[in-house]
């Protein structure tokens, strides 16, 4: 079951040279040795493509975790993701579901209505929002464009609103895909917010964004826009309305475009721990938001990967009700590439369309979240694990590990430092990234993977993403072996005597 997280080639740094914009760490590359019979690969390929190989390593290293997943039957001794946003809960009703359901026509078969979905899609997720999220004026099928999954979406959103070096802000802990979705074609730059001394859900937060906003301009960057997770990963907590309209009337005092991810939506739960949390409210359901913000700087995206189960489909869409055709033109020019498969669009209108199902699926859905949620927590209070209680949306908990890094041993002679020296958490204490590196790939080996606060951008090291979202079975496992390595961390400290140590 040992991991292969060892494998990376040559340290990135010479790629990144090129031009460093990311804040990737865990850096490896992904190009084979030179070529001895003339010009290298490096040499080869675009800078374009140097830099976006360069800034995927963290995502490389996924990859290879995603090709050792745990299968009872067919790889046992696998690796249980309690990391990766997947929400496996309801994939038996879904797969009888569309067996039952998706009968294809010729017209299928055809180019269909052009890239951005089909228009009968386009009609279905106008009314989703119009049914599930009170929007306070009516969302219209020509105001949606649909594409590859939410990652696919910002990719276009990003091309189409700002330039090669220029920045969008977010606050931290992010999303880690953010990262990618920014930088990987349009080359943006993600500047995070730390927010750890306020409240991140509250509207002290905004404060921080400002600050971090004339840090960027007083370095020549200009900045194009924010993201607002809503529901956010990994916090799984939502905005107020309140608290949404004063990014609203940030965004407008700066003319940067507000962008709130959606993707949560219906993916809230409750159980007898969070009755008093922040219920979902949408950016397009906030009274006044218009008089608060220019409307054209104002996008939802929603996708079908949380909320219907399928990250597999690879379905998003944006939402931009307030926007000309020039902003439409822009983003169908590069949405050719984006263009989502007719049988996805079919599955999603589908389900979309059959309000009896969608509204028992949903409700199914939230139920089941609420009682992995439990189990998960339970777990945590069970072995004196803190995390940020009160949760009620997406899959996951943040969860503070940090008693376990001061336990973790440095191989004799290191120095803490990560090859390639980069780190999304900055200003830590030396040792503190090689540490929580350890204690993940220890966890790793053990059979069991969770997003580490490395890869969230988080405040400090010693914070990790547990995802609650797997079937039971396979949740509990990946619990007791999250157990055994945890105690066996305990165990060889107090062995060594390492208790003392404080690298917090
Ligand atoms: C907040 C958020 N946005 C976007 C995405 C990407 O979604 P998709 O699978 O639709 O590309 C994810 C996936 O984890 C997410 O958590």
């Amino acid at each position: 079951m040992k991991c292969e997280l060892s494998i990376t080639i040559r340290p990135v740094r010479r790629i990144l040279s090129v031009r460093d914009t990311t804040d990737f760490s865990f850096p490896m590359q992904l190009l084979p040795e030179d070529d001895k019979m003339g010009s290298t690969m490096e040499e080869s390929l675009s800078k374009r493509a140097l830099e976006s190989a360069g800034a995927f390593g963290a995502m490389a290293d996924l990859m290879r975790i995603f090709q050792n997943m745990y299968n009872k039957e067919k790889n046992p001794n696998g690796i249980i993701s309690l990391g990766v946003a997947e929400n496996s809960l309801m994939h038996q009703e879904l797969v009888e579901y569309y067996a039952d359901k998706i009968k294809i026509t010729p017209f299928d078969l055809t180019y269909g209505a052009g890239p951005g979905g089909s228009v009968m899609l386009r009609e279905a997720l106008a009314s989703l929002y119009n049914r599930k999220f009170s929007p306070t004026f009516e969302v219209k099928p020509e105001h949606v464009y649909t594409a590859i999954g939410v990652s696919g979406v910002l990719d276009l959103l990003f091309h189409t609103i700002a330039d090669e070096g220029e920045a969008i802000l977010i606050g931290r802990p992010i999303y880690t895909g953010f990262a990618h979705d920014l930088f990987g074609r349009s080359k943006l730059k993600l500047v995070p917010v730390s927010l750890k001394d306020v409240d991140p859900m509250g509207p002290e937060a905004i404060k921080y964004y400002e600050k971090e906003l004339q840090v960027q301009r007083n370095n020549g960057v200009r900045v194009r826009g924010m993201i607002l997770c809503n529901p956010h990963n990994p916090l799984g907590k939502c905005y107020t309305p309140e608290v949404i309209k004063e990014y609203a009337k940030f965004c407008n005092s700066h003319q940067i475009h507000f962008i709130s991810d959606e993707i949560y939506a219906l993916s809230i739960y409750s159980t007898p721990s969070n009755t008093t949390a922040v219920p979902f409210t949408s950016t397009f359901a906030v009274p006044g938001l218009t008089d608060v913000i220019s409307p054209h700087l104002v996008h939802v995206v929603y996708g079908m990967s949380k909320d219907f189960c399928a990250n597999g489909f690879r379905m998003g869409c944006l939402i931009s009700p307030w926007n000309e055709q020039i902003f439409l033109a822009a983003v169908g020019a590069v949405g050719v590439f984006q263009w989502p498969s007719s049988l996805p669009d079919l599955a999603w209108r589908t389900i979309l369309n059959d309000h009896k199902f969608l509204d028992g699926f949903v409700s199914e859905n939230q139920k089941k979240l609420g009682q992995h949620y439990q189990i998960l927590v339970n777990w945590f209070k069970k072995h004196n694990i803190p995390y940020v209680a009160g949760s009620n949306a997406g899959f996951f908990v943040w969860t503070d590990l940090r008693r376990y890094l001061a336990k973790i041993r440095l191989p004799k002679g290191d120095n803490g430092k990560i090859p390639g020296g980069k780190t999304n958490i900055p200003g830590q204490p030396e040792g503190a990234q090689k540490r929580d590196k350890i204690l993940w790939e220890k966890m790793v080996d053990g059979g069991v993977y969770v997003g580490s606060a490395e890869m969230f951008f988080g405040e400090e090291h010693g914070w990790y993403r547990f995802s609650f979202s797997a079937p039971r079975e396979e949740l509990e496992l990946g619990l007791s072996r999250m157990e055994k390595v945890l105690n066996k961390v305990d165990e060889e400290a107090a062995l060594e005597g390492l208790e003392a140590l404080n690298v917090n």
